[in-house]
């Protein structure tokens, strides 16, 4: 086992299928890891066909139920070391759970599930198995988001006054899915996507990059869910007003009507210190105002602790000897899911020797993460319902 990668087994990915091919790109990244099984379709004769067709051999199978049954008659070192679902939300739950009752360590994609009574349910199964979970929230996985999270936990802005989360896209500004366009069409139907589409979909992304870099909470909503295009059924534009647990306020907001925008996912941290700026489109640097300073930009790979801004100290330097290329060789959105499999292989393996491993959302985010996000989606729909009312998160 020591010296084998461990095996990866597909739920979803085939036939146009989008997210499957950043996913199984970054499985592979460090030769530890590989993609040796799929059930890829929901059509069982479709399934074994696109995996047939896969560019590399897999095993295929007719349904994602077949493929965790199938574990027991295997060898050890044949067995799935984990499963990555990259399926429509509605197909999060299901197999989720069949894999964690099998024993098998899980994947899934964002947003956890269609809503807050599964993501119940996947918690309490998830802790009772005492089983490795990760969520796949991509922009976690960058260096810099991960710089950024020292930066703010540190203290380094002073006390985090204000935070403005944001994820804006334009490719829903017409009604794509009239047309059949694959993640347009399921992306627009709420038995499919949940209660909120564009939350669902990408403020949720939004949500888990303000609560990772900051390590503060939402406690209270002021949301409004709105729809731009006529006759979807869901919002395609999405903001909320926070309160998080310290006093400071936040703005959580996510669009998909906003046309010129491509994948625009930032934040911007106020404290009483200073301000942090990132953005996923240039995920090689981040910025820093103090008051009074000329601007300082850090790059990834080029940093140097005891800067005067940046201390020396042992957490640094930890994320500063990480593996990266040198700087000056992109890093972006295929790199971030590496790290992220990269730290959810550790774990995995960790837990397959019968050791401690954590789970725990400081490397990827966690099963809990998803529920909150689950949470959030939850209370923003009441509040919006309410025309914007102050309403509180509940608590896991
Ligand atoms: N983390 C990110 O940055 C990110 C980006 C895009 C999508 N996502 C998430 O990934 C998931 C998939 O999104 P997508 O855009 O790739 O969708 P997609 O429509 O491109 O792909 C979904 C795949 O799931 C398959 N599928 C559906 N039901 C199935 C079943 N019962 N069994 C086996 N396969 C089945 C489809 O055939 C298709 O291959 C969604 O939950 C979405 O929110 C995350």
């Amino acid at each position: 086992m020591a010296n084998r990668p461990l095996n990866v087994g597909l739920i979803g990915g085939g036939k146009g299928a989008f997210i499957v091919h950043p996913h199984q790109r970054a499985i592979h990244f460090d030769g530890t890891r590989r993609v040796t099984a799929g059930a890829l379709f929901p059509d069982p004769k479709i399934a074994l066909e696109e995996a047939a067709n896969w560019p590399y051999p897999i095993k295929g199978y007719e349904s994602y139920t077949a493929m965790i049954e199938d574990q027991k008659n295997l060898p050890a070192n044949e067995r799935l070391d984990y499963v990555l679902i990259v399926t429509p939300n509605h197909v999060h739950f299901d197999p989720a759970m069949k894999a964690i009752r099998a024993g098998i360590p899980v994947f899934c994609e964002k947003p956890l599930c269609l809503n807050l009574q599964e993501a119940n349910a996947l918690v309490k199964a998830v802790r009772r198995a005492n089983i490795p979970f990760g969520v796949a929230h991509t922009y976690l996985g960058h260096w810099t988001t991960r710089l950024s999270r020292y930066i703010v936990r540190k203290g380094l802005l002073g006390t985090v006054r204000w935070v403005d989360s944001y994820y804006l896209q334009g490719w829903l500004a017409t009604k794509l899915e009239a047309t059949g366009q694959q993640q347009a069409t399921w992306r627009t139907n709420p038995k499919l996507a949940g209660g909120s589409g564009c939350g669902g979909d990408i403020g949720t992304h939004a949500l888990m990059q303000l609560r990772y870099v900051t390590g503060l909470d939402v406690t209270h909503v002021s949301a409004q869910l709105e729809r731009f295009v006529e006759g979807r059924p869901l919002d395609d534009h999405f903001t909320i007003y926070c309160q998080l647990n310290n006093g400071a306020k936040a703005l959580v907001r996510a669009s998909q009507i906003c046309i010129g925008y491509k994948n625009d996912l930032g934040i911007q941290i106020a404290g009483t210190k200073g301000t942090l700026r990132w953005r996923q489109e240039e995920p090689e640097q981040l910025t820093i105002h103090l008051a009074n300073q000329p601007d300082r930009v850090y790059w990834r790979g080029a940093i140097t602790a005891g800067d005067g801004f940046l201390p020396k100290d042992a957490r640094l330097d930890a994320l500063l000897t990480e593996p990266t290329i040198p700087s000056g060789h992109p890093e972006a959105f295929h790199d971030a899911f590496a790290r992220l499999h990269r730290f959810f292989e550790a774990d995995v393996r960790k837990w397959k020797a019968g050791k401690k491993f954590t789970s725990d959302g400081s490397n990827y985010a966690s099963i809990e993460d998803g529920w909150v996000g689950m949470a959030f989606l939850a209370t923003c729909l009441k509040s919006s319902a309410k025309k914007g009312a102050w309403t509180a998160m509940p608590k896991l």
